[in-house]
């Protein structure tokens, strides 16, 4: 299906520090509210000031109801710094929705996330309305706000973390051969480190349970337009990560 797309100027409703460096930001913009899927990401730009380039914000919610949009960001330079800054009341543009989202024809899924990985995955969750369990992953309890916003929409939820500070002491992946085994899962959506994607899309074959990833690249026009995010494919042709996915079918993709 392709969506339409808007580029609008959008009111900053909230903007909250969830964790070192992370941020919670929602923004007026019932257009793409109404019509964006789990999975999709929106290009967003500063009005006025030095930073002029747009950056890919993955959609951690949806509200078509309130017409509200919500990102989860973690600060990695310049210009999401300049975001963190911006102010209730404040103005963006937001280009969207854009990209290719997750599959949502199944009826057990199982989400695998870890540490920002987790946002588009948020969206995903709660459009599957209490059908999908989560495993998640992150460094340690400081990290795993998630919990609280994911028990909202999940039927389990297991944790790890890499210091044992909450949930099992580990990697996300080290749990779950056994949950693929027991659980009876018809799909896995995973979204997060490479590593962490290699080894879910790997155990999920040899289990037999069809997997998707979201991909992360570093996007320009994010349109399809300027190949900058291309990749090879399994299948030998060049895909766009901005617009034939950035969620593929994981036999697709070289992780
Ligand atoms: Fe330009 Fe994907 S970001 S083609």
């Amino acid at each position: 299906m392709v969506l339409p797309k808007f580029s609008l100027d959008a009111e900053i409703l909230g903007q909250e520090r969830m964790a070192e460096a992370v941020y919670r930001m929602t923004v007026h913009c019932p257009e793409i509210a109404e019509v964006a899927q789990p999975g999709n990401f929106v290009q967003m730009r500063l009005l006025g000031g030095e930073i002029f380039l747009r950056r890919p914000f993955g959609i951690a919610d949806a509200d078509a109801g309130k017409g509200t949009l919500t990102f989860m960001y973690r600060v990695l330079g310049r210009g999401t710094a300049a975001f963190s800054c911006l102010r209730p009341g404040e103005r963006v543009n937001v280009l969207g929705p854009l990209g290719k989202g997750f599959c949502m024809d199944v009826e057990r899924p199982l989400i695998v996330g870890g540490g920002m990985g987790l946002s588009p995955l948020l969206f995903y969750a709660k459009s599957m309305g209490k059908k999908a369990d989560v495993l998640m992953g992150g460094k340690h309890a400081s990290e795993m706000f998630w919990t609280k916003l994911f028990e909202l929409y999940a039927r389990e939820i297991y944790v790890t973390t890499d210091d044992g500070s909450m949930g099992t002491k580990g990697f996300a992946v080290s749990l779950l051969p056994e949950l693929l085994e027991t659980k009876n899962y018809d799909a896995v959506m995973a979204c997060g480190p490479d590593i962490m994607m290699q080894k879910t899309a790997e155990l999920s074959k040899a289990a037999g349970v069809p997997c998707q990833v979201s991909l992360e690249k570093r996007m320009a026009c994010g349109l399809g337009a300027c190949l900058s995010c291309s990749i090879d494919t399994a299948g030998g042709m060049r895909k766009k990560v901005c617009k034939d996915g950035p969620v593929f079918w994981a036999e697709e993709v070289f992780l």
